[in-house]
């Protein structure tokens, strides 16, 4: 530990999910005071239980629905009574529904657009008095299906349209706010994943090691491993850190290389197979 982040209040969405899990973990190991929550009890506490195991500090208000405007604000004001200050939000949570712009209903569209763009800038908008404060930092987690869309061959329509169409707005929504805070001394950034090993991976593209599975999550430029929860953590420390104060209305993508190549990873046997059986 080199204490990157010693005593920073740091607040991150969504903390029952893998990569938030890791994030407080490495935030809290790094020196910061992490406030969690989640709408998931159960997983919320595996959190709270794994970062103090490790030694770290971390509160949590849970169950809590960040898509509710009180419940954003309720949570920023519980962090606020614990700590009296808070240094950076972490915008991690997500929930989204539908396939293909033709398949997707008006209520799953509104749904996963109202959790995954207007959740964060709610859960933003409760924390910029106290940003401001602090000259802190906003960082929201996006996706390269943001700036990019498709996983890497055609047809697929688990990538969610109304998902993708969201982490594009969030890109937008962090440069518009990079320059509104900038002269207050808030930093806001994204970070991009490609596609990640976690709970959420597992249930949208099935176990590693099958064909579908091996297809969208292939790093194109570093093929010898897929992305961890680790990877998105140490970007996350590095965004919320000090080492980062230069750093503002940038979009750091964690990947691999999957964006860099096109989004297409070098076709295999394998491969074929799987587009033949979706033709
Ligand atoms: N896993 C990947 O491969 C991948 C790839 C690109 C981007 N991302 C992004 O990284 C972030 C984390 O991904 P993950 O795979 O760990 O996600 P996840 O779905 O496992 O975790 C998200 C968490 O947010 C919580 N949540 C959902 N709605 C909520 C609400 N209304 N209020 C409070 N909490 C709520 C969920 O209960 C869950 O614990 C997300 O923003 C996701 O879009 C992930």
């Amino acid at each position: 530990m080199s204490g990157r982040a010693e005593g920073k209040v740091v607040l991150v969405t969504g903390t029952g999910g893998d990569i938030a899990r890791a994030a407080a973990i490495t935030l809290a190991r790094e020196g910061a005071h992490v406030v969690g929550c989640d709408i998931n009890v159960e997983l919320a506490e595996e959190t709270v239980a794994a970062v103090r195991d490790a030694g770290g500090s971390m509160d949590s208000l849970h169950p809590l629905d960040l898509s509710v405007e009180g419940d954003a604000q309720r949570w920023v004001e519980f962090a606020l009574a614990r700590h009296g200050r808070i240094d950076a939000i972490v915008n991690n949570a997500k929930a989204a529904r539908g396939g293909s712009g033709e398949e997707t209903s008006a209520e799953d569209w509104r749904f996963t657009i109202d959790r995954n763009l207007t959740l964060p800038w709610l859960v933003t908008k409760a924390a910029i008095p106290a940003l401001k404060e602090s000259q802190g930092s906003v960082l929201f987690i996006a996706s390269v299906s943001g700036a990019q869309f498709g996983t890497g061959y055609p047809g697929n329509t688990t990538n969610l349209v109304a998902y993708s169409t969201a982490k594009a707005g969030i890109l937008r929504l962090s440069v518009a706010l990079a320059n509104e805070l900038g002269a207050a001394g808030v930093r806001v950034n994204t970070l991009s994943p490609g596609i990640v090993e976690t709970a959420s991976t597992l249930r949208s593209y099935g176990l590693p090691g099958t064909p579908r599975r091996e297809l969208v999550s292939r790093p194109a430029l570093l093929p010898q491993r897929t992305g961890h929860p680790q990877d998105i953590a140490n970007a996350v420390l590095f965004l919320v850190s000090d080492d980062a104060s230069w750093i503002t209305g940038a979009d750091l993508r964690v990947d691999g290389g999957w964006a860099a190549s096109g989004g297409v990873g070098p076709m295999t046997s394998g491969d074929a197979e799987t587009l033949a059986s979706r033709a």
